[in-house]
């Protein structure tokens, strides 16, 4: 595996497999890689010759009162797990790099980066559809893979690669859990043991709302408040948002019927944990 920090390096790698006509998948991520990535890249195998993942964490999708300095950075476990997963390049670039000094371009993606996360977290998803904007144009993948968990922006990015005309393959990952159900993220290490034994309810939470959709009278709202009300008991956590969307774009819920994402996220102290779960009526 190819470990390589500049665009003109990557460009020259990815140029070689296309010239033997090698379709190339891309998994991007901020590192502290987990099962969840692990199986990103397994599913980009399965699809592509060569994969490509990304380790980059990206200083504009940070908030000021964000964990930019306290995000892991294990960037030699990252990169034997890579290895192990047979990627064929591992690109690492600098914040310099990727932003060089009197860059003052940004990708925004209106509408859809307001509400949900982007309403908890201003100027959120204008970062993260600025770095996968450049990362795409560096590594110009036939298929890029993210996973569900981060569901506002998988439809964020979808919209952006498609409005920028990316002749890219945006494919979504289904969400991977932990054992009792709580969604893989590189923030859980964050949790101390009592907000740890405590998130999986969260998930939980969700199967209620789920549960609540499958009565005859249920109405968008009553599966919002069922999330709602589970939340509220559960030791130690502060609701941010929960609601009901429509899968493709994101719009509340004005009816169950058709396909749906009930959406939320929960701070245990200072950790914002997210997740999602589908509902089809
Ligand atoms: O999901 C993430 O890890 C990040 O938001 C991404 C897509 C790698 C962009 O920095």
């Amino acid at each position: 595996m190819k470990i390589v920090r500049s665009p003109s390096s990557l460009r020259r790698a990815v140029a070689a497999w296309r010239r033997k006509g090698l379709r190339v998948g891309f998994v991007p991520t901020m590192g502290a890689l987990h099962e969840a990535h692990l199986a990103l890249v397994r599913r980009a195998r399965i699809a592509c010759d060569r994969v490509v993942v990304s380790v980059f964490v990206n200083p504009i999708q940070f908030g000021p009162k964000e964990d930019l300095a306290k995000y892991p950075r294990p960037f030699a476990k990252d990169a034997a797990l890579c290895r192990r997963e047979k990627a064929a390049l591992l690109y690492h670039p600098a914040v310099s790099t990727m932003y060089p000094p009197g860059a003052r371009t940004f990708v925004e993606v209106s509408g859809l980066s307001q509400r949900y996360c982007g309403a908890s977290r201003p100027g959120h998803f204008r970062g993260v559809a600025t770095v996968v904007a450049k990362l795409l144009s560096q590594v110009a993948p036939d298929s890029l893979f993210l996973g569900e968990k981060d569901f506002q922006q998988l439809v964020i990015l979808r919209r952006m690669a498609a409005d920028l005309d990316f002749p890219v393959r945006v494919v979504g990952c289904p969400i991977v859990r932990e054992s009792d159900g709580l969604a893989m993220s590189s923030r859980n290490v964050f949790l101390n043991p009592a907000q740890r034994a405590a998130a999986p309810e969260f998930h939980r939470a969700l199967l209620a709302g789920v549960e609540e959709s499958r009565r005859a009278s249920a109405t968008p709202a009553s599966v919002v408040a069922a999330v709602r009300r589970r939340i509220l008991k559960i030791p130690g956590a502060r609701l941010d948002y929960v609601g009901l969307a429509e899968t493709e774009t994101l719009e509340p819920a004005q009816r169950l019927s058709g396909r749906l994402r009930l959406l939320g996220a929960v701070f245990f102290g200072n950790t914002r944990l997210i997740d999602n779960v589908p509902i089809r009526r």
